[in-house]
């Protein structure tokens, strides 16, 4: 019996998914967009997010807070040179979007900075099963706050997971739909609704672009709400050029469990789907004030005096090492993977300021 009822128990959440997905491509008429397949597949009640997905050694994919405690003290650096720049307000708010299971919100508040007792930090993460995951000390929301404030805005590895509109050339642009077919998910092209003004006229034949609208809504929401601060992106980019270009296999990838997952209509809700943010789109509604890489970002914060103070303190308790001697020799190897030249280095921060 055990053998029987198991597998079909462990299936239950995904074929519900499957199914809910397949409901909307009938009520649509018989196919949806791309762009609403994907914010399904991650963010449904059984999408990728809300169930097992996520960020972490355990999880699906590491991203720079997740290599360990030392970005976040970098970015508390950053932190408090902008409490600094505004002129020391008595409450200063972290607002951190795409929070994830909150990992980099441990760090910055186990860091020693000089704003922490003017700091309220909160949380926006769309997956209730990611904020049951936040320490208690932050408050945890789903959506952006409406109130603004002086502070900073975070957003790490959030606008490549922005679900966005798929757009392919076939003798014209047209858009990517989903449909059904024999229980698989399909994809077919429509004449779009509009056609974004810097699309090339020509491309070769199949060439593909993402069109993050969703990305410029978020970045026009979360600068609305700094009065003075700062908002930072950390992430990939591409240009829509390279993207249009290239393989579209280089900039539309899933993951799974760390390794590169299958195509990105199958498998639904079983991996996580990601696209390169366009920068020239990012620019469109916005252009940034700064732009560099994580390596150089990182260092301009402090990263080496802070790889140097854990070496010190490892030298001076080797003999007998606690537990944060080692925390803080692990800051050696931390360092060179987020500024690592062919890795986490060479993704890029963006930085806006009011
Ligand atoms: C790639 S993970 C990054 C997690 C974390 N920032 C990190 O760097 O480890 C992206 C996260 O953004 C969340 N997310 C996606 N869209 C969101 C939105 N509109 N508002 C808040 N969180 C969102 C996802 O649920 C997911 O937890």
């Amino acid at each position: 019996v055990l053998v029987c009822t198991l597998p079909i128990w462990l299936k239950l959440p995904v074929q519900s998914l499957v199914d809910e997905i397949s409901a909307a491509i009938d009520a649509a008429g018989g196919a949806i967009s791309f762009e609403d397949f994907m914010a399904r597949a991650l963010y449904s009640p059984n999408g990728f997010y809300s169930t097992s997905g996520r960020a972490g050694r355990r999880g699906d994919f590491i991203t720079s807070p997740e290599v360990g405690p030392l970005f976040g003290c970098v970015v508390a650096r950053a932190i408090d040179t902008e409490w600094q720049r505004v002129g020391r307000p008595k409450k200063f708010t972290v607002l951190e979007v795409g929070t994830g299971p909150g990992t980099l919100a441990r760090s910055i508040l186990d860091a020693q900075f000089q704003c922490r007792s003017a700091l309220d930090y909160i949380a926006v993460e769309v997956a209730s099963a990611q904020r049951a995951l936040h320490p208690s000390e932050i408050v945890s929301l789903a959506e952006l706050p409406l109130d603004s404030f002086d502070g900073v805005v975070i957003a790490n590895e959030l606008l490549d997971n922005l679900a966005f509109r798929l757009f392919v050339f076939d003798g014209r642009w047209q858009e990517a739909f989903v449909t059904t077919q024999d229980g698989n998910f399909l994809e077919v092209l429509r004449s779009p609704q509009d056609l974004p003004y810097w699309l090339p006229e020509t491309a070769a034949h199949g060439a593909r672009v993402p069109v993050q609208d969703q990305v410029q809504k978020f970045l026009s929401n979360a600068l609305g709400l700094i009065e003075h601060g700062a908002l930072l992106v950390f992430d990939y980019f591409l240009t829509s050029h390279q993207a249009v270009s290239g393989s579209w296999r280089d900039w539309l990838r899933t993951y799974s469990r760390h390794q590169q997952g299958e195509h990105y209509l199958r498998q639904v809700g079983q991996q996580d789907i990601t696209s390169h943010v366009m920068l020239d789109q990012v620019s469109l509604s916005s252009a940034p004030d700064h732009v560099s890489t994580q390596s150089d970002w990182l260092r301009k914060h402090g990263i080496d005096d802070l790889v140097e103070e854990g070496r010190q303190y490892w030298i001076a308790n080797a003999a007998k090492p606690d537990l944060k001697a080692v925390k803080m020799r692990s800051r050696v190897a931390e360092a060179e993977a987020l500024c690592d030249p062919a890795g986490l280095g060479s993704f890029k921060v963006l930085e806006w300021r009011r």
